[in-house]
């Protein structure tokens, strides 16, 4: 089928399905453009909380999917690849976070939202990149456990001073990937450029970026730029979003143009699928959906 002919079909279906379709900024441009709605993983959940739809057809990473379906468990939530995962939200087991509490009997669980539903189910706080400060900031304890990413970590400990923070040595291979080096080099090919980087990179690396953004914080940020040409460190499909919300602007990706591979499993034959066939459908046991709503409530309710 031509890519005409398979985006009207899948408008087709969605209708008839009473479906809405979803996709994180990293998609590929086609997903991207034939979504219903585009964001990051704070506006995805939020605006997965109140859709009217029967089904929603999450384009994205499975975490991201289940997050949709603890917010809408009475929804037919559907991700297009049955495997596409996240390494960092699989960085943590559900029985690591019971060790961290015994061990620190006093200290908050906050869990970033790239993390298992089993795992969400253990926490005290979800957190997003694009509210982890201003959430850690906010809960009464003094000692945080943070996981599971090192650098979002490191970020939040290097904004909210009167915390400990004990953090989990996750990472995102993607954005650990920006060096330094790719910084320094950037200033000098491009002197005029802003350099927007995502929490997920090395404190090398945001220490010396002019902003450090989620991708909603970066499309925030670029949209009330007077600059005319961004360097962005992080996955590159987010490019194509901010070149629509910018299109008199120029950007260029930090180093090397950093891949997320199951980001890009997605591929509009497999949303049509998707729609078609109902599949592959989240499914999370009831308890686990009880447990794992309260961390994620409570940073909706703080942020
Ligand atoms: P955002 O919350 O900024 O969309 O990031 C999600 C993610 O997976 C980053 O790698
Ligand atoms: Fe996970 Fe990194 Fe891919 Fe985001 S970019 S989905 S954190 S592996």
């Amino acid at each position: 089928m031509a890519n005409k002919n398979l985006i009207e079909e899948i408008n087709e279906l969605k209708k008839k399905k009473n479906a809405v379709i979803v996709a994180h900024n990293y998609q590929i441009p086609e997903v991207q453009d034939i979504a219903d709605f585009t964001g990051d993983s704070l506006e995805l959940s939020k605006k997965c909380k109140g859709v009217k739809e029967k089904i929603i057809v999450f384009c994205g990473v499975k975490f991201m999917a289940e997050t949709a379906k603890i917010l809408s468990p009475e929804k037919k939530v559907l991700i297009p690849k049955e495997n596409a995962g996240c390494q960092l939200a699989d960085s943590i087991k559900p029985e690591e976070v019971d060790e961290y509490r015994e061990k620190y009997p006093n200290a908050a669980v906050v869990g970033y939202v790239n993390t298992s539903a089993a795992t969400k189910a253990k926490l005290d706080y979800c957190v997003t990149s694009a509210n982890a400060v201003n959430i850690v900031k906010k809960i009464p304890n003094k000692e945080i456990i943070f996981l599971p990413d090192k650098n979002l970590g490191l970020w939040v400990q290097k904004n909210v001073k009167d915390k400990e923070i004990i953090i989990h040595n996750g990472r995102c291979y993607v954005h650990h990937k920006f060096t330094k080096e790719d910084v320094i080099n950037a200033r000098v090919a491009h002197p005029d450029a802003k350099i927007v980087v995502h929490p997920e990179c090395l404190s090398e690396v945001t220490e010396l970026a002019d902003e450090v953004a989620s991708t909603s914080g970066m499309i925030k940020y670029v949209k009330e730029s007077s600059a005319k040409k961004f360097i962005i460190g992080t996955e590159e499909g987010h490019i194509h979003r901010l070149k629509k919300e910018r299109p008199d602007a120029e950007f260029y990706s930090l180093g090397n143009a950093q891949i997320c591979f199951n980001m890009k499993l997605i591929k509009l034959k497999d949303v049509y699928d998707s729609l078609l066939n109902e599949k592959y459908e989240i499914i999370l046991p009831d308890d686990i959906i009880t447990k794992a709503i309260l961390p994620i409530e409570r940073m909706l309710n703080l942020s």
